[in-house]
């Protein structure tokens, strides 16, 4: 019989009832470290009180109106992400899913009010993941993802990883933009190095098309920086968020340059609850946290012990691990076993993390864990590790 709860997801057999800053508290009572974050959604922990107070505030004053109104919540939030960052403007959504849909969306409408309703083209990569809708799918192509929801999406394309080649070759007259996350989450935490991101810029000028950012994962400053692709020093032309900016509660936007954004005229594009006073009011707390210089140099900081001890880690333990990759507190450690095996073995030290593509396990911490949680992290992966080594040896 099928489960009341669609059964999508593999779910491990952990129920957590209750959070507190880095730590999450299952059903029987054991506390978890959570090195997994929601999968970068909890970027201040859990049960943060300046994000219960935003919360709670707003919840007493207004929930839900319509976006035929202003909304002030909105509108606030909208201008600290533009003050902050390249964009112009920004349009709220639910999910990154939602992100991603609108993010093409504006790149197709931008090249019809040019007079080049032909160039739909989207490239985008191998390993890539921008959730699940159907151009999010098609946008990542892959078999797994594609498989069994009839006819794929026209105008996307994939190019390999790092294959400079095969990009320009995929670049023609139909071409609206490229699509890429500076650091690939699902793909197994591949940093896009800075030359390259500079060079995907410099590539989309001359090619008069448009550069997209998914900073979903990567973003609000899970690398150090608000946006990870500050740290190449170039700007995207449209870039999709969520995760982090609701820190927990749903929420996701889309920043666009005014130019970009140009084809989204009043009636184009909507959304019932994005951009509602709920989501925008913790939004804003999160932003005016995490856009902090001081709480960005304490994540370099963090994330900086947290990778040297990640090194000592993999030199200590050659049979389990291969290396560390990343940036910021968003790192990765390729296992040279499966990386479920290590999942597991992190589950049975009460320590959260995630599984990736290429057998890599992701480290997504709260952006503000301690010193001590930092420590507590790589005391219970070497304990992971042990665990793993002795079952290799019996
Ligand atoms: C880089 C990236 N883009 C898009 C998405 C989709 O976001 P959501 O699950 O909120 O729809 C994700 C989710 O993991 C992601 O990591």
């Amino acid at each position: 019989m099928i489960p009341s709860v669609l059964p999508t997801y593999n779910r491990a057999p952990l129920s957590f009832v209750k959070g507190e800053g880095s730590w999450l508290i299952e059903a029987d009572g054991r506390r978890f470290l959570d090195m997994g974050a929601g999968i970068a959604v909890n970027a201040l922990g859990h049960a943060n009180s300046d994000l219960i107070e935003a919360l709670t505030e707003q919840a007493g004053k207004l929930w839900h109106t319509s976006n035929l109104y202003q909304i002030p919540e909105q509108q606030a939030l909208a201008d600290k992400l533009v003050d902050a960052t390249f964009a112009d403007t920004v349009f709220f959504t639910n999910s990154g899913t939602e992100s991603c849909e609108l993010a093409v969306k504006m790149a197709r409408k931008y090249f019809y009010e040019k007079g080049e309703p032909e160039r739909i083209g989207i490239i985008a990569f191998e390993g890539a993941f921008h959730g699940r809708s159907h151009a999010a799918i098609a946008a990542a192509g892959s078999e797994k993802m594609v498989k069994g929801f009839g006819p794929v999406l026209p105008g996307f394309t994939q190019v390999a990883w790092g294959d400079h080649d095969g990009l320009h070759a995929a670049i023609d007259e139909t071409t609206a933009a490229i699509l890429i996350e500076p650091v690939q989450g699902e793909g197994g935490i591949r940093p896009l190095p800075d030359q390259c991101l500079k060079g995907l810029r410099d590539l989309c000028d001359e090619k008069g098309i448009l550069l997209i950012l998914d900073e979903v994962q990567c973003g609000m400053g899970r690398t150090g920086k608000l946006f990870a692709h500050e740290w190449a020093g170039v700007d995207p032309d449209i870039m999709m968020v969520a995760k982090g900016i609701g820190g927990g509660f749903p929420l996701g936007a889309v920043l666009a340059t005014e130019d970009a954004a140009s084809g989204m005229t009043a009636g184009t594009h909507g959304s019932t609850y994005g951009g509602n006073p709920l989501a925008c009011a913790v939004g804003a707390r999160v932003m005016d946290i995490v856009s902090d210089p001081d709480f960005l140099q304490s994540v370099n900081e963090k994330a900086g012990r947290l990778r040297q001890g990640l090194e000592g880690l993999v030199a200590s333990h050659p049979k389990v691990f291969d290396h560390v990759r990343g940036s910021g507190l968003m790192l990765g450690l390729k296992c040279k076993v499966p990386a479920a095996d290590v999942v597991g073995a992190a589950y049975d030290a009460q320590m959260i993390t995630v599984p990736a593509a290429d057998d890599v396990v992701r480290l997504l911490p709260p952006l503000n864990l301690s010193d001590d949680e930092v420590t507590e992290a790589l005391a219970r992966l070497e304990t992971a590790a042990v665990q793993i080594e002795t079952s290799q040896d019996s």
